[in-house]
């Protein structure tokens, strides 16, 4: 029996982030060389944004590229910038007909020109879908994020009184501003890291951690951490009493 019907409806996380690790090693295990587990990883996005449509999560985010792996050796990120390009080719159809809405955030504007076209024709043809929004982060780091609201805020209210300043108002700078929190943060590969990801937004996530390699996570294994989720108390600061 499929762990789906173990979950109960009311009870979903409107939000779900992802930190997709660990296709590199599992290329290895393989002996493949690490691009071919990035392909399969790709496999593993699809089975996971159908898993998250159907059960109805409204809102999935994943970390498909960080600042920080700009880093990696040239010839890798060459190789994932065009499986990005294929692998939305591939599936815009697929979003439109199924209602989801793409969502970019990071610094888009260090991505090849050929990936920022391809992203700008996605977001126009899914802009109107609304069933569940999709969003990748790319070239992406929290601390970039954070830096970068700073900034625009300080630009847009140089007279700004600091003390009217709230996190409401603050959140309004992030480039998740059109999000809710993420109640649910999922890390694969066994790391127990936030690497840099949301780290505004997750300030009151359930970590779930599972050592499946990114490319062998399957339906059942998302269905798993929705489960875990909710068997979760999320107490916000407060005492397991006054939740009633
Ligand atoms: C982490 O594994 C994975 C990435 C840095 C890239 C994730 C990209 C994809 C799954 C493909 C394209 C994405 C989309 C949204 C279509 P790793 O390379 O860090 O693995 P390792 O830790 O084992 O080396």
């Amino acid at each position: 029996m499929s762990l789906i019907n173990s979950i109960n409806r009311e009870r979903l996380p409107k939000h779900v982030a992802i930190i997709m690790d660990g296709n590199g090693r599992w290329a290895m295990q393989k002996g493949k060389p690490r691009i071919f587990g990035h392909q399969s990883g790709t496999n593993a996005v699809r089975t996971t944004i159908e898993a998250a449509a159907e059960i109805g999560i409204e809102y999935l985010t994943l970390y498909a590229f960080s600042t920080e792996n700009w880093k990696r050796p040239k010839m890798e990120v060459e190789a994932l910038m065009a499986l990005l390009i294929t692998s939305i080719n591939d599936e815009l159809d697929n979003l439109v007909k199924n209602k989801i809405k793409l969502n970019i955030i990071g610094d888009t504007g260090q991505l090849p020109i050929s990936v920022q076209k391809k992203i700008s024709a996605a977001l126009n043809a899914t802009k109107s879908c609304s069933k569940m929004t999709l969003t990748i982060a790319l070239s992406y780091s929290g601390r970039w994020e954070i830096l970068e609201a700073v900034k625009k805020l300080i630009k847009n209210n140089p007279l700004l009184d600091i003390e009217t300043l709230t996190e409401a108002k603050f959140s309004k700078y992030l480039s998740t501003h059109n999000l809710p929190d993420p109640e649910l943060l999922i890390r694969t590969s066994g790391e127990y890291r936030l690497s840099n990801f949301l780290l505004w937004q997750l300030a009151y996530a359930e970590l779930y951690f599972t050592k499946a390699l990114w490319p062998d996570f399957s339906k059942e294994e998302f269905f798993g951490a929705i489960i875990d989720f909710q068997g979760r108390e999320r107490r916000f600061g407060k005492t397991s009493e006054q939740l009633g």
